[in-house]
């Protein structure tokens, strides 16, 4: 894997990457409390690409390569090894342009039973479901040690193309923060990671991206895997996580809500049930913790 390549553009204000993998480019720009502010002193990690990609539950993948569904009013209730949430789905002849919603940043608590220290992610993105060769994410994933202590931290991937951890961009367990992804066409889009509390909002423009279908959004919490072993990392127990005011429009501007979207529910591989997503409305649901 070749360097990143970092070089400052426009003064102090934006920088831009090249990530060597795809021809993936970004640039970045700062505000805090509202006035633009230097994004140089963020500092962008580069991390092996995670598959957060979600993957069905091992029982029916293997057996049937369903998914184990059921209703709920008009949403399906899925299982899932990874994922708990909610996703939902457009298609080519109209696809996905925008992904938004507030949530907070996971409050973890450890989980009886496994070693700590323990994981969750939460984060929002396109593709990455039915479309399951590239997703566009943004998010923050918090870890919890064997003494309670936590600490998060922000990142965003577009998959398979790059992925880093956002160093000095503050997020703290419980904290109020919004992702907005667009994607203005299949390889290229914008990122907009806000925390009102912290002040500060920072916007990525990607280009040269690697092809979006532009079929799935999804809003998740996720026991994600490691990309050095691919096994998952141990799954701590959270307060209710609620994702709020969440929208995802298409092209054509439809909005692709949390009405009919397959509300996700994470099993694990001994069938228990470690976290489940309830509609709220069509614009809001809560991940709560088993
Ligand atoms: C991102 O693109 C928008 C619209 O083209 C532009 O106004 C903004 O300055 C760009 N930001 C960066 C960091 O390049
Ligand atoms: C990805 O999707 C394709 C087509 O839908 C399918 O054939 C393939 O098995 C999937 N791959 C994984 C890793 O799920
Ligand atoms: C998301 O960002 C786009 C600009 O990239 C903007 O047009 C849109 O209004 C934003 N959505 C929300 C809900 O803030
Ligand atoms: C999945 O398989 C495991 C091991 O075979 C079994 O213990 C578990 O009950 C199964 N879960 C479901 C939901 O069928």
């Amino acid at each position: 894997m070749r360097h990143s390549v970092f070089s400052l553009l426009l003064g102090a204000i934006s920088l831009i990457t090249t990530t060597g993998v795809t021809g993936l480019e970004f640039t970045v720009s700062l505000e805090e409390n509202g006035k633009a502010a230097d994004a140089s002193k963020l500092q962008f990690v580069k991390i092996p690409p995670l598959k957060h990609r979600r993957r069905g539950h091992r029982n029916t993948t293997v057996a049937t390569g369903q998914h184990v569904t059921a209703k709920r009013g008009n949403n399906d209730i899925s299982y899932s090894d990874n994922w708990c949430g909610a996703s939902s789905r457009s298609n080519d002849a109209d696809p996905i342009r925008n992904v938004f919603g507030y949530f907070t940043v996971p409050d973890l608590k450890l989980r009886a039973g496994i070693p700590p220290p323990q994981y969750a992610a939460a984060w929002i993105g396109i593709d990455g479901a039915k479309c399951n060769q590239t997703l566009l994410q943004a998010g923050v994933t918090t870890v919890v040690n064997s003494n309670g202590g936590q600490s998060a931290s922000a990142w965003w991937e577009w998959y398979p193309g790059a992925a880093y951890t956002i160093a000095n961009l503050p997020v703290k367990p419980g904290d109020w923060m919004s992702v907005n992804i667009t994607a203005h066409d299949a390889t290229s889009g914008r990122i907009i990671v806000t925390n009102a509390q912290r002040g500060y909002s920072m916007t990525l423009n990607l280009t040269s991206g690697p092809k979006l279908c532009r079929w799935d959004v999804e809003w998740i919490l996720e026991d994600f895997y490691e990309a050095e072993t691919n096994k998952q990392v141990p799954f701590a127990s959270f307060q209710d996580l609620w994702f709020l005011d969440t929208e995802a429009t298409t092209v054509r501007g439809k909005n692709v809500g949390i009405d009919g979207a397959a509300m996700v529910h994470l099993m694990n591989p001994q069938g228990k049930v470690l976290c489940q997503a309830e509609k709220y409305d069509n614009a809001n649901f809560v991940i709560t913790s088993n």
